[in-house]
């Protein structure tokens, strides 16, 4: 049903709920270790142990004030269905950290999808947050931080109609 880019975006999206003014999204693929991991970084307000607990198993709990979200348990299931895992470190006030880990080679693995989709809708999304993506397909690597960008092309956001679509075309350029 989701592409993980599409999880990408919904996990991205909790940074920018989160007030998170940074967000790092780091991928990397590699064939030897048989391994994809995605880590989706943030300076947001952070969460308890419990809440991030309650944030992977929104079922298991007899807590029925919170709103239940499928954000992390889908990418969480995602990770699992591929033979990984799906890990959140968080502290209030520091920020979070959500790192799923996906069997490369694994038949039920879902593909990446398009991360130009992805970035470009988040941007849009975060308007003037910061954005460090970083990718690493076995030994290839590209990396786009918003701030540099920003500052190359002498402008103060990005969440502009004809910047982004330029930047789309860029993005998909460098199958990024
Ligand atoms: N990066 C984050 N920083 C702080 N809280 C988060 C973050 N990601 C998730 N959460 C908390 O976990 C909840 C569940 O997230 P999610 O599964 O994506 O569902 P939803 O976003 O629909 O609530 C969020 O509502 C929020 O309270
Ligand atoms: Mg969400």
């Amino acid at each position: 049903m989701y592409d993980l880019s599409e999880h990408i975006l919904d996990i991205a999206e909790n940074s920018v709920n989160a007030g998170a003014n940074k967000i790092w999204i780091n991928i990397t693929e590699d064939i030897e270790t048989d391994l994809l991991e995605i880590e989706i970084k943030d300076n947001g307000k952070g969460m308890t142990k419990e809440e991030a607990e309650q944030a992977k198993n929104p079922f298991v709990t007899s807590r029925t004030t919170r709103n239940v979200g499928l954000g992390i348990p889908l990418f969480k299931e995602a990770a699992e269905q591929s033979g990984g895992k799906l890990e959140i470190s968080s502290a209030p006030g520091k920020g979070t950290t959500v790192k799923a880990i996906f069997g490369y080679g694994n038949i039920d693995r879902k593909p990446l999808g398009d991360m130009t989709e992805t970035l470009i809708s988040l941007m849009l999304l975060a308007k003037d947050k910061d954005i460090f993506y970083k990718r690493n397909n076995n030994g290839n690597e590209i990396e786009i931080d918003t701030m540099q960008l920003k500052k190359d092309l002498e402008i103060e956001r990005l969440d502009d109609v004809v910047i982004l679509n330029s930047l789309k075309k860029l993005f998909r350029n460098y199958k990024i």
